[in-house]
């Protein structure tokens, strides 16, 4: 089972909180963390595009560095991880973003691939007179189906004259093509969201789902599975958790409790009034799901909580759910929180046991070296 890291892009992570680590990105951050990732083996790194943070005193996510441009820095100063970036496609043309997948391409020597989003805050475009109307959010996969035909042709030909509602191409070219197929990730858990994953993508995110309920978001793969028996296409999900971990379950908890009780309300009361933007999508969407009163402290991210042992555990059973493919975590403290996932939960996990981690290899050379 694969695992990757959601890079800490925006400030403060995924914690609403001001009882939270309180952080701003920046670069160094995440190549400490990619870096780390890579060292105990994680299989891939993504960013996420945000263009608009919530405000409140956190300022959430008001301070973003933008996703292709980090990734490419992080894909030159690492050599066996995936990088994944994410193409806002209202506000990037496809042949800017196929160009720019292929410069990556180049810098990763093949390691990269594209996570492709439609856009749900109204806010993040229409403060730059990018947002078409609202009635986008009932058109949004249609649009991404073009968008994502017009990417696959120039990668797979170096040129398009795709026509389309949206895109009208003349004999546009883009060379060079990427060395290889580049995989494309969509986060749809609507149904048409789901409908475009199975025709056009290799994988689809899922958010998991509760507290330490690690197999809730099921249904959704069954969901998936729905369509793609009628696209007959393998496409597999990977499953969003945020781990909270410690020596033992009361201590993650009392963690877990300190970040709720600090909840950013202001900045949450701003996502909840987002999420009530769309009445075109049908009730089954992320946004609702991200703005339900239930856990909005971390956008109502599955969240795992508890000692070494027990998260492992956890991580197991989410292996085990039919269709993932793997797990896109994220963490309280990113640099801990990599660190002690690779060092005291990876070694616990039966799904891992095949994890290419070079640090045994590494502390054992430096144990070497000590007692020479
Ligand atoms: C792992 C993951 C990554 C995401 N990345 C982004 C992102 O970078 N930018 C964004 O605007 N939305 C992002 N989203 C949100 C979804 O793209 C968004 O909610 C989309 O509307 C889902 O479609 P749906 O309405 O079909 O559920 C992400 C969601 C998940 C689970």
């Amino acid at each position: 089972m694969q695992i990757g890291v959601f890079c800490p892009i925006g400030n403060n992570g995924w914690l609403i909180s001001k009882n939270s680590p309180q952080y701003k990105p920046s670069f160094e951050l995440n190549k400490t963390v990619v870096q780390s990732a890579e060292q105990y083996g994680f299989d891939f790194a993504l960013s996420m595009i945000k263009l608009r943070g919530f405000g409140g005193e956190t300022e959430f996510w008001d301070y973003n560095l933008e996703s292709f441009t980090l990734m490419s820095g992080l894909a030159a100063v690492t050599s066996k991880i995936k990088i994944y970036a994410t193409a806002a496609t209202l506000a990037m043309p496809p042949a800017i973003v196929a160009r720019m997948a292929a410069t990556i391409d180049s810098i990763s020597n093949g390691r990269f691939g594209l996570n492709v989003v439609t856009g749900w805050q109204r806010p993040e475009y229409s403060q730059m007179g990018m947002w078409p109307g609202d009635e986008y959010f009932g058109k949004r996969y249609e649009y991404l189906a073009e968008y994502v035909q017009v990417l696959k042709e120039l990668w797979a030909t170096g040129h398009s004259n795709f026509k389309g509602e949206f895109f009208k191409m003349e004999d546009c070219q883009v060379k060079p093509q990427p060395s290889k197929d580049l995989k494309i990730i969509c986060a749809g858990q609507s149904d048409a969201g789901l409908a475009f994953s199975a025709q056009y993508a290799d994988y689809n995110f899922v958010f998991g789902k509760g507290l330490n309920t690690p197999t809730a978001f099921a249904p959704i793969n069954d969901r998936l599975k729905q369509h793609t028996d009628q696209t007959g296409r393998d496409v597999s999900t990977l499953a969003l958790f945020m781990v909270i971990v410690d020596e033992t379950d009361e201590k993650a908890m009392a963690k877990w409790q300190s970040y709720n009780d600090g909840a950013d309300m202001e900045a949450i009361h701003w996502l909840q009034d987002q999420g009530d933007k769309d009445k075109f999508s049908g009730k089954e969407t992320n946004i609702r799901h991200m703005a339900s009163s239930v856990s909005p402290v971390n956008i109502n991210m599955g969240t795992l909580v508890g000692s070494y042992a027990k998260v492992a555990a956890m991580l197991d059973e989410i292996a085990e759910v039919k269709g993932t493919d793997g797990i896109l975590l994220t963490f309280d403290d990113f640099v801990e929180g990599v660190r002690d996932f690779g060092e005291k939960v990876q070694p616990l996990m039966k799904s891992r046991v095949n994890a290419d981690s070079s640090v045994p290899s590494l502390i054992k050379t430096i144990a070497m070296e000590k007692s020479a």
